[in-house]
């Protein structure tokens, strides 16, 4: 028996039975990826002992020097000026840099975020109205967390776009389009190098400004800092809404269900990032002396990847775990990860997938797909999943002719009849 294929279209478009097969005859090997070969890790347990495990590292200079010429991190290629940031830091570094951006993320700010994100989705969804057929992903889920991560780190209106462009490409290209994200790359670490000398002449409410003003961080890990940030909280939050809301329109009697009854919205949004996550693979694991996991063996520096897509389907865990069943009780899912690196962003995705997800149920109540899902096309990316476009149709055509008939004949709710 061999390893299934673990890229292409069909992959990208379906890696679940991929992932089982894994699961049940190799939960723990090594996979070829461009220029070395890495641990992929599939099963619940295993996962959660490497996210959590103290003799496992994320600083890539403990990544082997394979790993390290195959130009895999983030970014591709360590710079420091972008990779001094938490996620690539242990201790004594990785809790510093962390409480630097918590004590940031202030139950004000969150609470004014709330609010803009709100405010926002109102605005996308405003603009939607009266078309036949939108594209959640350009027209909701894009728009909506660029704007939030922007307002956070006080990027201004006028660098939006630029600025999209670029980390859109780092975060959600294949990974063989090594010149492509390299120039992206270059562009972004122009561009947080000017963001941040200007946070430093023109101070603003914001979480950049709060971190130049820190005494105990240094330039490369404030530019990092911004990096990462901008990354980690951008086509994450975008896959959250289009992966969720395919999901959900795939499963009427699920959709039928949370309108009838709002308040179950965030069990939905919590089933949705358990059966179809935005992050494939957690980031770069390296040992730091021999470890076994799952039964293998590892050495030190050898590369490890941790399938958070894989973990979430695990039958051990999750029962039926291909169904999409909101309110499931027991072990939560890891597709914010776990241990020390648990997303720091997760709460803040969270309120961005209930304002945009609950605000299109409620204002667009007769939504369906306008593609059939079997055509719809997934990033191409070894970290991410997410969707390229996802088309539906408002129907508000449909909704109005039912509410006019229904005056007319005087049949409708309320009306007594069945
Ligand atoms: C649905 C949306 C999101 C998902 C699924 C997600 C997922 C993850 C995962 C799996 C990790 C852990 C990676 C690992 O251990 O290798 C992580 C870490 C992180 N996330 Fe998120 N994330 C999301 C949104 C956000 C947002 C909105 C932000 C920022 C505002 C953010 C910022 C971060 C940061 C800074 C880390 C690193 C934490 C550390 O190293 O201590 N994420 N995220």
């Amino acid at each position: 028996m061999s390893i299934p294929p673990m890229y292409g279209p069909a992959f990208d478009a379906d890696p679940y039975p991929a992932y089982d097969w894994l699961r049940r005859n190799a939960p723990v090997t090594r996979i070829p990826l461009p220029g070395c070969e890495a641990w992929l890790v599939t099963r619940y347990e295993d996962a959660v002992t490497a996210l959590t495990h103290p003799s496992l590292a994320k600083d890539p200079e403990r990544g082997s020097p394979e790993w390290r010429a195959a130009s895999l991190g983030l970014p591709l290629d360590h710079r420091p000026s972008l990779a001094r940031h938490m996620i690539n830091a242990d201790q004594p570094d990785h809790p510093r840099l962390r409480r630097l951006v918590s004590a940031a993320f202030t139950p004000r700010r969150i609470a004014g975020l709330r609010e803009r994100a709100q405010e926002l989705t109102d605005g996308l969804l405003a603009a939607m109205a009266g078309k036949d057929e939108v594209d959640l992903i350009a027209d909701l889920a894009y728009p909506l967390p660029i704007a939030i991560i922007c307002d956070l780190l006080g990027v201004p209106e006028a660098d939006r776009a630029t600025f999209h462009r670029h980390a859109s490409v780092i975060d959600s290209a294949a990974a063989s389009e090594v010149e492509e994200i390299g120039k992206a790359t270059d562009a972004l670490e122009l561009f947080l190098a000017d963001l941040v000398a200007s946070k430093r002449t023109h101070p603003g409410d914001d979480l950049l400004t709060e971190l130049v003003r820190r005494p105990d961080i240094t330039p490369d890990e404030l530019t990092s800092t911004a990096f990462l940030l901008l990354i980690a909280g951008h086509e994450t939050t975008v896959a959250l809404i289009g992966n969720g809301m395919l999901a959900l329109l795939r499963h009427p009697e699920q959709l039928a269900a949370v309108r009838a009854d709002p308040e179950s919205l965030p069990d939905v949004i919590d089933e949705m990032l358990r059966y179809d996550g935005p992050v494939r693979n957690a980031t770069w694991r390296f040992p730091t002396e021999p470890v076994t996991i799952g039964g293998q063996e590892m050495l030190p520096g050898e590369p490890i990847l941790v399938a958070l897509l894989a973990a979430n389907r695990d039958p051990a865990v999750f029962p039926d775990p291909d169904a999409f069943t909101p309110g499931r009780i027991g072990e939560p899912h890891l597709a914010f990860g776990r241990g020390p690196h648990y997303c720091i962003g997760a709460a803040l995705a969270k309120i961005e997938g209930e304002a945009a997800i609950g605000s299109l149920l409620r204002r667009f109540p007769d939504l369906t797909l306008a593609t059939p899902p079997e055509e719809l096309t997934w990033w191409p990316s070894a970290i991410m999943r997410g969707l390229f476009t996802l088309p539906v149709r408002l129907n508000e055509t449909a909704k109005e002719t039912a509410k006019e008939t229904a005056k007319e004949t005087g049949l409708g709710p309320g009306s007594g009849s069945p």
